[in-house]
């Protein structure tokens, strides 16, 4: 592995998971870092995401690294909102990864590799490239048609120009493809990266500005470049370390980066790509980017992955960690140990805790007014009354999960918008966990291994921070 592959991730695009909290925006601070009350899809909960904020604040600083944070709350009060609401303030090139903690027990890799690769997710590198570029306008294409057909590929000339300057460059095959995938033709400046051959229309000159013909409506004009037609320009790429470990891995490839179909990595490949990077950051070509990883669940982490996590904190290159948890004083997974959030103590020792409160009912007929937008779903004054009231005496979630449920039964009865009779409908037709649980107790000698008191068998769910 002499040089190290990066090219291809230039085009990757980061999907973004849409769903429970595509109507989170940002955190809704205002300049001072204070959490204003209904901002950025956020509502409420103004302590904790003013911590947020102020952790945010240190990761853009580069104040902090292999700090962390816990999220700890009961169910539904907005923890993995607010980490969400942390990842959407981040800027584009620092990294943000996030895993659930059972995602870590899958069968195709160890759960200290699946670790791993969440933690390189999480750290960004920004590599400068010198590259040469021509750039001028394009004065001529010409291509030659070969003289008998299937005969040797084409060839042609292109002549570029910069206000100083003319040169015609002798076209082979490739470039004259590239050429005319790009649809160039006089008057336009263009941009061709020598080392790859790669071809960028910068615009169309403004000399060429009353040429109607070649234009659409979008046409961008720029200026005739001076000087020089070669340049050197510096490029910025920004990757993240798993990225560079994916496309380095012999057995992987980068095809692996869209099907997520990594695998493990070899610690060689690691080790290797580890040394150059710090050769990099030595030379100033390369700069390490600390971003931020979110476990959510993170008591569903066992004792192994804890120390994992514990060391992992301690590499100098080490991301922001934040992880979530429900849990109160519970069982640590893997042990017969118990502790606070189900997290040993050595680790929480070095988490700084943000709590977050329950919601009060203003909050929540904010959120779901919010909610009714995001899915676009009309409510009447009414129903948002007795959705609020719902999420009151149930939980939040169970009241967001009813407004898609009501949009469809008012749509069943072909009705312009959501009313009482769709919510208290869908409110019949699904069960919240109460009233489900007061259903199992009086019906438990219906089912499968009923056992006489509940919660037993579900460690889980007793140990919630559930009132
Ligand atoms: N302050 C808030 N502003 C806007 N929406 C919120 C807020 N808090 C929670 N929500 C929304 O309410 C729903 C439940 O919140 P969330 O999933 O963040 O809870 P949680 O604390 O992570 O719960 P759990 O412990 O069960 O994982 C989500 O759809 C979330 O986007
Ligand atoms: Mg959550």
């Amino acid at each position: 592995m002499a040089e190290l592959k990066l090219s291809e991730t230039r085009d990757l695009t980061r999907i973004e998971r849409i769903g429970a909290h595509s109507h989170i925006r940002g955190l809704g601070l205002d300049a001072g870092l204070e959490a204003r009350e209904v901002s950025e899809g956020m509502v409420g909960q103004t302590k904790a995401r003013k911590a947020a904020g102020v952790i945010l604040q240190m990761i853009k600083e580069g104040k902090i690294a292999g700090r962390s944070v816990l999220l700890a709350g009961q169910p539904g009060t907005g923890k993995t909102a607010i980490a969400m609401g942390m990842a959407k303030s981040l800027g584009l090139e620092t990294p943000f990864a996030m895993i659930a903690g059972s995602e870590l027990f899958s069968l195709e890799m160890s759960k200290t590799e699946a670790l791993m690769q969440a933690f390189r997710k999480a750290i960004g590198v920004r590599i400068k490239e010198e590259t040469e570029i021509i750039e001028g306008e394009v004065v001529e294409v010409q291509i030659d048609r070969p003289a008998v057909s299937g005969a040797a590929s084409k060839t042609g000339k292109l002549t570029l120009k910069t206000t100083e300057m003319e040169t015609v460059y002798d076209l082979g095959a490739k470039m004259i493809e590239a050429l005319g995938k790009e649809k160039v033709q006089s008057g336009d400046v263009i941009a061709i990266d020598k080392a790859s051959g790669k071809i960028t229309k910068l615009g169309r000159s403004f000399s060429r500005s009353r040429d109607y013909d070649a234009m659409g409506p979008q046409t961008k004009f720029v200026q005739c470049p001076d000087g020089e037609l070669q340049k050197r320009k510096e490029v910025v790429h920004c990757v993240t370390l798993h990225e560079i470990d994916v496309i380095n891995s012999r057995t992987q490839g980068f095809l692996a980066l869209f099907t997520g179909d990594t695998g493990e990595i070899r610690a060689e490949v690691r080790e290797q790509i580890d040394t150059k990077v710090a050769e990099w950051r030595e030379e100033g070509k390369a700069e390490i980017v600390p971003g931020v990883l979110f476990i959510d669940e993170v008591h569903m982490l066992d004792i192994e992955c804890f120390s994992f996590l514990n060391r992992a904190l301690e590499n100098e290159m080490a991301p922001i960690l934040v992880v979530a948890t429900n849990r109160g004083i519970t069982n640590i997974r893997g042990t017969s140990d118990r502790s606070p959030h189900g997290i040993p103590i050595d680790l929480l020792d070095r988490l700084l805790i943000i709590t977050t409160q329950p919601y009060k009912e203003d909050e929540i007929k904010r959120i779901l007014d919010i909610r009714c937008q995001e899915e676009d779903v009309e409510v009447s004054d009414d129903a948002k009354l007795l959705l609020t009231r719902i999420g009151v005496e149930t939980s939040l979630r169970y009241a967001i999960h009813l407004i898609t449920a009501a949009a469809l039964a008012c749509q069943k009865r072909k009705g312009k918008i959501v009313e009482t009779v769709d919510v208290s409908k869908v409110y019949h037709l699904f069960l919240d966990v109460r009233r489900s649980t007061q259903f199992l107790m009086s019906h438990q000698k219906l089912y499968v291994h009923s056992q006489e008191s509940m919660g037993d068998n579900d460690q889980g769910n007793a140990d919630a921070m559930v009132s």
